[in-house]
This record gives C-alpha cells, sequence and structure tokens, in this order.
C-alpha cells in the first residue's frame, strides 16, 4: 500500500482525502489518502515522520507552506519562486512542488489560452502570488494587481516583474481604479476571500465593471457561485468556480507522485462533498 496525506491546522475541512482517494479507489489502485493535523511546532517532527513510515508523498496546507521549505531537501522552479510548497514527493530525497498556481492556469487553459493574455490579480496574499508566477512562467502579457493595501500589491508585482520579465503593475481597488484596469483585461482572477461565505453578497466588483468578452475566475469554492461569478455570467462573461483550481491543482499533485489523475472524477467527488 502507499500512503499520502495532506498535514495542517486546520485539517477537518480538507476536501483532498475524499478527492484523492476517489481516484485511487476507481482505479484500483493500492493507494490511500489521509488528513492529519500537524501545529506549528510539530512541523519537522511531522516531516520525518511521514519519511520514516514510507509515505511516498504528502500536501501541505495552511499554516505550513512556507515554513516546510526548511525541510526539503530539492525544490521545483515554481515552488523557488513562489517560496511555498504544497506539494512533496518523497523518494528518498524529499522534492517540493507548488501546484496551485498550475491549478488556476490549467483551469483557465480549459477555456482558452493564458499565453500573450491580459490579466488582473485581485489579492496580493498566498494565492495571489502562486497565480501570478505561475500566469508569468506561461509568458502572459501583462499582469495588474490590485489590492487592498496597495504596498502589498506593489511588493509583489516588483518581484514577479523582476524573477519572470513578464510586464506587472499593481493598483489599488478603487472603484475608478478597478473599472479602469478590468475594462484593459482579459482575464479577471479574484484571489481574496471576498464574497466567501458567510459573507455572501461581498464582492469587489461592480456589475458595471464587467463585460462579456472577459473570462473570471474566482478561487473561492463556497459557495460555488460568488456573487461575482453570479454578475460576471449575467454580464455574458465565461466563469470558473474555485473548485476547478482545487481539482486541477490535486490532480498535478497526484502526477507528481506517479498517478494518472481523473479530473471529472475528482470534481465530482469534490462538489459531492461540497454538497453535505
Ligand atoms: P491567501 O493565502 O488565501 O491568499 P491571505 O494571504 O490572507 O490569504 O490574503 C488574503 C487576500 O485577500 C489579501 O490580498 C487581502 O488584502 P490585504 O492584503 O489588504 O489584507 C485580501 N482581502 C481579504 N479581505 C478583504 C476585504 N474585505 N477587502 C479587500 N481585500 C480583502
Amino acid at each position: 500500500m502507499k500512503y499520502f496525506c495532506v498535514i495542517g491546522e486546520p485539517i477537518e475541512h480538507s476536501l483532498s482525502p475524499v478527492m484523492h482517494n476517489a481516484v485511487f479507489k476507481k482505479h484500483k489502485l493500492e493507494c490511500k489518502y489521509l488528513a492529519f493535523r500537524v501545529k506549528k511546532e510539530e512541523l519537522e517532527n511531522a516531516v520525518r515522520g511521514l519519511k520514516a513510515l514510507g509515505f511516498k508523498g504528502f500536501n501541505v496546507t495552511i499554516p505550513h507552506k512556507e515554513k516546510i521549505i526548511e525541510y526539503i531537501d530539492e525544490l521545483s522552479k515554481e515552488a523557488r519562486l513562489i517560496k511555498a510548497v504544497n506539494t512533496v514527493k518523497i523518494d528518498k530525497k524529499l522534492i517540493g512542488y507548488n501546484t496551485d498556481g498550475i491549478g488556476a492556469v490549467k483551469s483557465l487553459k480549459s477555456l482558452g489560452e493564458v499565453k500573450d493574455k491580459k490579466i488582473i490579480i485581485l489579492g496580493a496574499g498566498g494565492a495571489a502570488r502562486a497565480i501570478a508566477f505561475s500566469l508569468a512562467l506561461e509568458k502572459t502579457r501583462e499582469i495588474i494587481i490590485a489590492n487592498r493595501t496597495l504596498e502589498k500589491a506593489k511588493k509583489l508585482a516588483k518581484e514577479v516583474e523582476e524573477k519572470t520579465g513578464v510586464k506587472t503593475h499593481a493598483c489599488s481597488i478603487d472603484k475608478k481604479v478597478l473599472k479602469e484596469k478590468i475594462k484593459e483585461s482579459e482575464i479577471l482572477i479574484n484571489c481574496t476571500s471576498v464574497g466567501m461565505y458567510p459573507d455572501i453578497n461581498s464582492t469587489l466588483v461592480e456589475k458595471d465593471m464587467l463585460k462579456s468578452d472577459l473570462v473570471v475566475m474566482d478561487i473561492v469554492y463556497n459557495p460555488l457561485e460568488t456573487r461575482l461569478l453570479k454578475e460576471a455570467k449575467k454580464a455574458g462573461a465565461k466563469i470558473i468556480n474555485g473548485v476547478e483550481m482545487l481539482v486541477y491543482q490535486g490532480a498535478e499533485a497526484l502526477k507528481i507522485w506517479g498517478v494518472e489523475p481523473d479530473i471529472e472524477l475528482m470534481r465530482q467527488a469534490v462538489l459531492k462533498e461540497l454538497k453535505q
């Protein structure tokens, strides 16, 4: 039996076990995926333990994605740029990857190209960082990072541009500014928690900022259709909900562990769990 798991705190609501075990079961693989709550001060011990127990790989979630780097032997290009790891492969050595951003890129690619596109990202936290770097590695034309705290957006934009060469600017989330910036963009991604349950009526984007030739993605998956996505749909835009990024980041993790993913099965497993 091959063992995999996710470590984090809190971990109770992680959708990863259901998503991965669905693949293992359907395809009759001798694999099992578990979830462990690991406190910050126990991270190093937990990692040593997983290695000693012969786990083949694991996912890392809040609050360990950055700290874990100290215990990893080798980092992928994305993980090095993003400075965070969400997937580890154990193969004598520990190899750290970040599949969050590539998960978002793959979701977007299911609707069309990202190369040469102008993209506006709302937020400058961990999720925005992973997505901005992964998009830049795909040679997008331009990235705009809009954030409530402008300084954070500026810092991230500067780093993305310096390290990838992709033109990246920062702006505030002031309505007038956002309207102008969205008008120039082809893809809009909400990487903030705005719109998440229980504040389901919040959005950073006014209806009149949306247009039909926009792809709108929200990383929030509770609710599945956020106010932003509902309004984008009404405006005739193409929408992608937060489950897609979750499923695609999981699919990339499976590939890293040598398991063939099954996107539709994973999506259905996650949707079923969310409905319960
Ligand atoms: P994550 O790792 O999930 O990205 P995070 O690092 O806490 O989470 O980042 C949350 C993002 O949502 C930040 O960009 C935050 O803006 P600030 O940098 O100004 O804090 C943004 N955010 C959260 N609540 C918000 C709100 N009510 N209005 C606008 N932006 C908000």
